[in-house]
């Protein structure tokens, strides 16, 4: 009997490692530095025997993804793994669709490993429901070296009155001053960092994350609107629609002075074979320096019951989560380990900052979750918050007007 048993097991096993195996990955990795990053994650998978069918839909942030992928599952059609932002997989547990992986992290002590900010978001219900791949954070300023010269900038601004004095040169010098593109969730990326650096932390505690409506109808917010007015006058006329990685390409070649962008656009100067320090500097947003807007990518799998689709799963979810994989992925990608356990030796300037950074704002209380990046509230509040921050700096509501609506537009999605 046992020794059917034991038979039986390695049949199964035989049977389920020469069947091809195939994970089809929904995820919105399309830029140069994005797609260089998710090929380690193929080629690791490759050399496991398990085939990779590429779900690529494209827009900063995963709006776009986030649509497809509510059709595929309505459709009965779900991939095996997606890419998943915060709030949404919180969304997407509740479901029930998405595999557990609870005995895996068991197995492997992921408890212990991931960072607290991040693991909130990989469990849902006392289950793990998600994979962290990386830690990403979106308070960071890139800048041209070649352009701070060529405009006579010695060092970066450090607060906001630096900041719009460094615009100002480089619009005096003829260069952009901030390569933005237009969309709402970039419009966001930059609100929110005002909102951190104009309110402080507990104001965008408040504001942000508790949905204070006080917070939210305050003359501090007044003052925020008022400071994304003031900083759109350093956009080039032509920044409506375009993507991220086309603004960080700006700053890459030196017409532009900065980008205000999260770490994911350290990857394209990493793909564009530029060096932290000597062609561009990594900031903090002017007035963030200790605290971190916090986000990150993690895979969620949905449940099958084909064993050789949950082998994959399984394979994927280790590759992910092996250490030596998180080193070389999130060099290319711009983020750093959703492991703590990783040292920071193999990373550049930019990543033992961003390590450094989390190691401190972590002890301190001062990590607080990205809106933009599904982090901070579910995806209705945020829609809600992007609609008014982009018609706002858009010239259709006034700073007075923007805070009212703002007011009432996270009310409503609540
Ligand atoms: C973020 C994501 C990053 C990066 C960025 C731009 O939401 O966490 O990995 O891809 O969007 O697409």
């Amino acid at each position: 009997m046992l020794c059917a048993g034991v038979a039986l097991a390695a049949f199964a096993y035989t049977s389920v490692a020469s069947a091809e195996e195939n994970v089809e990955v929904l995820h919105w990795w399309t830029s140069g530095g994005e797609a260089a990053a998710l090929n380690t994650l193929k080629e690791t998978l490759a050399k496991q025997g398990v085939n990779w069918t590429d779900m690529p839909v494209a827009g900063g942030a995963g709006t776009n993804a986030m649509t497809v992928l509510k059709a595929r599952v309505t459709a009965g059609n779900p991939p095996t793994a997606v890419q998943l932002l915060g709030f949404d997989i919180r969304d997407w547990a509740q479901t029930g669709t998405l595999a557990d992986l609870s005995s895996l992290a068991k197995e492997q002590g992921w408890d212990k490993l991931i960072w607290p900010a991040t693991k909130q978001f990989s469990t849902y219900d006392g289950k793990w429901i998600a994979v962290p791949v990386n830690v990403h954070s979106s308070n960071w300023v890139w800048i041209s070296k070649a352009a701070m010269d060529k405009i006579g900038l010695a060092k970066p601004p450090a607060n906001w009155d630096e900041l719009i004095a460094a615009l100002e040169l480089a619009k005096k010098a003829g260069i952009v001053p901030l390569a933005h593109g237009g969309q709402p969730w970039q419009d966001t990326t930059i609100f929110e960092n005002v909102v951190l650096s104009t309110g402080g932390l507990d104001f965008y505690r408040k504001a942000l994350i508790e949905l204070d409506p006080k917070a939210l109808g305050s003359d501090t917010m007044k003052t925020v609107f008022d400071r994304m007015t003031a900083l759109k006058g350093y956009f080039d006329p032509n920044f409506s629609g375009r993507d991220w990685n086309l603004a960080s390409a700006m700053v890459i070649k030196g017409d532009a002075l900065m980008q205000v962008m999260g770490d994911w656009a350290k990857g394209e100067f990493v793909n564009a074979k530029q060096v932290p320090q000597k062609d561009f500097l990594c900031i903090r947003f002017p007035g963030t320096q200790g605290e971190v807007l916090n986000t990150g990518d993690q895979f969620s799998m949905f449940k099958s019951n084909d064993p050789a689709v949950q082998d994959a799963e399984r394979k994927l979810a280790l590759a992910i989560m092996d250490p030596q994989f998180q080193i070389t992925f999130n060099k290319i990608k711009g983020s750093i380990p959703a492991r703590m356990d990783i040292p920071d030796t193999q990373f550049d300037d930019c990543a033992k900052k961003a390590i450094a950074d989390m190691k401190e704002a972590t002890a301190n209380n001062a990590v607080q979750g990205s809106l933009a990046h599904g982090h901070a509230a579910t995806a209705a509040i945020k829609n809600a918050i992007f609609d008014v921050v982009t018609r706002q700096l858009n010239g259709q509501l006034t700073s007075h007007a923007a805070v009212a609506e703002l007011v009432s537009a996270v009310a409503s999605a609540k």
